[in-house]
């Protein structure tokens, strides 16, 4: 066995990244657009980003190109609810002018709700610490689930609770930056909530037989030899420890086994919490770039080989990652995100990212050895399509297959985008060479 045939073999973005056109067509301002001074590296926004928002077509038309079967983009909260209750068709226009334009050209849209643009009328409102949002979240889902699910089937709730959650309302790196770990428990409940308002809206409002998923941010510890012993041992930290409790199972348990979580003693995802929350996804999306990182540990941790903001890159993690999840969940998996960051420049048309070859590479391999023992794995997304605006750091980390020029728009594909072009014109016979 190897890939199955019918393989999603795709690429991944979200829609501030790259969109730009933040206040065009009834667009209204989100967390991501009234960013506090001094907080994004060189002052930098995404105002205007790679402008996605005009050049579609242009994109989609890169796309064919690249020859992917998937597409995995997210739809701007803050483009279709510009006031409270208030629709703005004009925002879901776009959204259905970009789901023709992939159909047009064999491409399965793979949309995915809410990847952390939160209107800031809401985050006013109290944000993820008002159960408010939940009311929010179902109207918003059911707009969008009217107006696209005639075309779209592949339904993505939330990207990386864990992130908008934990980074945005307790450490405080990013939008809207609260620094507040007593928050945990209140934000964690109000999203479980908002959750399955969601996945419920899908499921009653589309008009076709939709599979619905979330992405989880997730990082699994990679055993130290293949013993028995070592396996049990990595898997115990991977869920167990207060670290891969916060890294992962806080919100798969509860999502996808209705299972309550605990840490530190005080933070709780309660029973009651998981009965009312549970509502069965059809599957796992994992997002993964780097292996688990202990944070209660004293001892600073080196690795062989680190990416440009300080994360390991090893692949292995993707196949412990996807057996492990796998072994304790048993559903289909999806990766909707991996990928590596460069410091890149072009050079007479062209980027030459050796070192991103050997990522995909490596992590393709190691998913394919999953895949080969019978892990059920549907698709896989490269993040990301094309350099983009990343969270806390700006413009400079580029993650992209495709080289953006912020300058005039323009788009080259770097090496690495051949190379993935290949992988999936052989189905990933490519990765043997
Ligand atoms: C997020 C992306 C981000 C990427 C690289 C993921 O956590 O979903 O929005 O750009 O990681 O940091």
């Amino acid at each position: 066995m190897s890939f199955p045939k019918d393989f999603l073999w795709g690429v991944s973005t979200s829609a501030t990244q790259i969109e730009g056109a933040y206040d065009e067509d009834g667009k209204c301002l989100s967390i991501r657009d009234c960013l506090p001074e001094g907080k994004i590296k060189n002052n930098e926004n995404a105002k205007i980003a790679c402008d996605h928002y005009h050049l579609y077509k242009k994109d989609v038309a890169l796309l064919k190109e690249l020859g992917v079967k998937s597409y995995r983009f997210s739809i701007n909260m803050s483009r279709i609810m510009p006031l409270y209750d208030e629709i703005n068709e004009r925002g879901l226009e776009f959204y259905s002018k970009l789901v023709d334009e992939l159909l047009a050209n064999g491409i399965e849209p793979i949309v995915t709700l809410y990847h952390w643009d939160m209107p800031f009328w809401l985050y006013e409102m109290g944000g993820w610490r008002t159960r408010k949002v939940v009311k929010y979240f179902e109207i918003y889902a059911k707009a969008v689930v009217e107006k696209l699910s005639d075309r779209v089937k592949y339904w993505i709730t939330f990207n990386e609770p864990s992130c908008f959650l934990f980074n945005g309302y307790v450490q405080g790196v990013h939008a809207p930056f609260i620094k507040n770990p007593l928050l945990i428990s209140k934000i964690s409940r109000n999203f479980f909530h908002a959750n399955a308002a969601v996945t419920r809206a899908i499921r009653k409002y589309a008009k076709e037989k939709p599979l619905v998923g979330l992405s989880f941010a997730t990082s699994p510890k990679v055993p130290e030899t293949e013993s028995k012993e070592d396996i049990e041992k990595a898997r115990q930290i991977t869920f167990e420890t207060p670290s891969g409790i916060l890294a992962n199972t806080w919100f798969l348990d509860p999502i996808l086994a209705k299972k309550p979580a605990k840490v530190y003693g005080i933070y709780r995802v309660s029973k009651k919490t998981c009965e009312e929350c549970y509502e069965p996804l059809d599957f796992i999306g994992l997002n993964n770039y780097a292996p688990f990182v202990d944070y209660t540990s004293k001892e600073k941790p080196t690795y062989e080989w680190t990416n440009m903001l300080g994360w390991e890159n090893n692949g292995k993690g993707l196949y412990w990652l996807t057996r492990f999840v796998y072994e304790r969940y048993h559903m289909p998996l999806m990766i909707t995100e991996n990928g590596l960051p460069l410091k890149e420049e072009l050079k007479e048309g062209k980027v030459h990212d050796e070192e991103r070859i050997r990522y995909i590479k490596e992590y393709l391999v190691n998913l394919e050895r999953a895949i080969n023992e019978g892990v059920p794995v549907l698709g896989y997304s490269y993040w990301s399509f094309m350099d983009n605006f990343e969270r806390a750091e700006g413009y400079e980390p580029r993650f992209g297959l495709v080289y953006v020029d912020y300058k005039n728009e323009e788009r080259y594909f770097k090496d690495s985008a051949y190379y993935y072009k290949d992988i999936i014109a052989t189905s990933g016979k490519k990765l043997e060479e």
